[in-house]
């Protein structure tokens, strides 16, 4: 039996026709237009394609080297793009603080340069301090994708979520999104904000004023630099925020971010911010629920929620390795 070979074909072929892209790094989607938004949406498509081959490969990127470089734990992000590398044809290597020299004690900047210095061409970096990847960017020729950090920013997770609503509900353009959760510690939480008013979407963020960045509390605080995002509705009454919503989406509480006690008790934030079938009830009929992962099941979504027919969070997970596909794809093939 031989092995089919991959091909370029079908929807691959006609990425051709689309403008190159003038964007070496993706870093956030803050500096996003809607019209680069559309170009990974209409690429995730002709990844969607290659995805549903009896062989999913294509020579996209092949000859290059692409390092997964993750100093925090990952499942979904890593193992996504560790496959849509692959499936684009790229050698893979993937590298985690444990069991790397950065347990000796290597620099972040001495780790980034030996990687490239052994030949990789693109790096997918996950980090917990903020601003990581931009302090990366600005020293390597690499292509870098920041894989989350800190509280900052996870924008391939924003453009998957992004992926995913658009493929139940079209245009975004007025569609209410609701995120319920821990909003003072997610990336996720900021890179879909930055995404989907992009895109005119109604975002309203909705958590116990504890879990607000400052600038989003109710009575703000002076100690804090204004907030740099986009204005969004803020609820901290999760009855009311999901009224009329077309998407429900739960972020896990980052208790390991937690420095002291910002909530009274797992139990009283379930009580008042858990998604359950009688919120889930008061949103649109057929509102999708949606949610990162890694959950905190029985506590900011019940697992009736959580395996719902209305759930596309089983969904949100394959279309990242698309979406993936397509970030090192047109990172590939655009600016030098
Ligand atoms: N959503 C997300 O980033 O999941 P992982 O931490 O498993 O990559």
């Amino acid at each position: 039996m031989t092995e089919e070979q991959p091909r370029a074909g079908g929807a691959i072929a006609a990425l051709d026709k689309q403008p190159v892209w003038n964007r070496h790094h993706v870093l956030d989607l803050d500096d996003f237009t809607p019209s680069e938004i559309e170009a990974v949406m209409e690429t995730t498509d002709a990844m969607m394609e290659v995805l549903g081959r009896e062989v999913p490969r294509v020579p996209a990127l092949r000859g290059k080297t692409v390092v997964t470089l993750f100093y925090e734990a990952s499942t979904r992000t890593r193992v996504s793009f560790e496959l849509a590398a692959k499936a684009l044809g790229a050698d893979v290597i993937n590298i985690g603080a444990s069991g790397s020299s950065v347990q000796k004690g290597e620099s972040l900047y001495d780790t980034v340069r030996t990687l490239q210095a052994v030949g990789a061409q693109m790096l997918v970096m996950r980090h917990g301090s903020s601003g990581a990847p931009y302090l990366v960017a600005r020293h390597v020729e690499m292509n870098v994708v920041n894989g989350g950090d800190g509280w900052h920013a996870h924008p391939t997770q924003g453009l998957l979520d992004i992926y995913t609503m658009r493929s139940h509900l079209g245009d975004l353009r007025g569609r209410r999104v609701v995120i319920v959760g821990d909003i003072a510690h997610s990336r996720v939480a900021r890179s879909n904000i930055w995404g989907l008013t992009t895109l005119g979407a109604e975002v309203v963020v909705c958590a116990p004023p504890t879990l607000l960045p400052y600038g989003m509390r109710p009575n703000g605080s002076p100690l804090e630099e204004p907030l740099a995002l986009p204005r969004v509705d803020v609820e901290t009454d999760l009855d009311r925020a999901v009224e009329g919503a077309d998407v429900l989406m739960a972020l896990r509480l980052q208790l390991e971010r937690m420095t002291s006690g910002l909530l009274p008790s797992l139990r009283e934030y379930a009580r008042l911010y858990q998604l359950n079938e009688e919120r889930l009830a008061r949103a649109r009929p057929g509102a999708l629920v949606m949610h990162p992962g890694p959950m905190n099941g029985g506590v900011e979504i019940s697992p009736a929620v959580a395996r719902s027919l209305q759930s596309a969070i089983e969904e949100q997970v394959t279309n990242g390795v698309a979406v993936r596909m397509a970030i090192l794809y047109l990172l590939a093939r655009g600016k030098p």
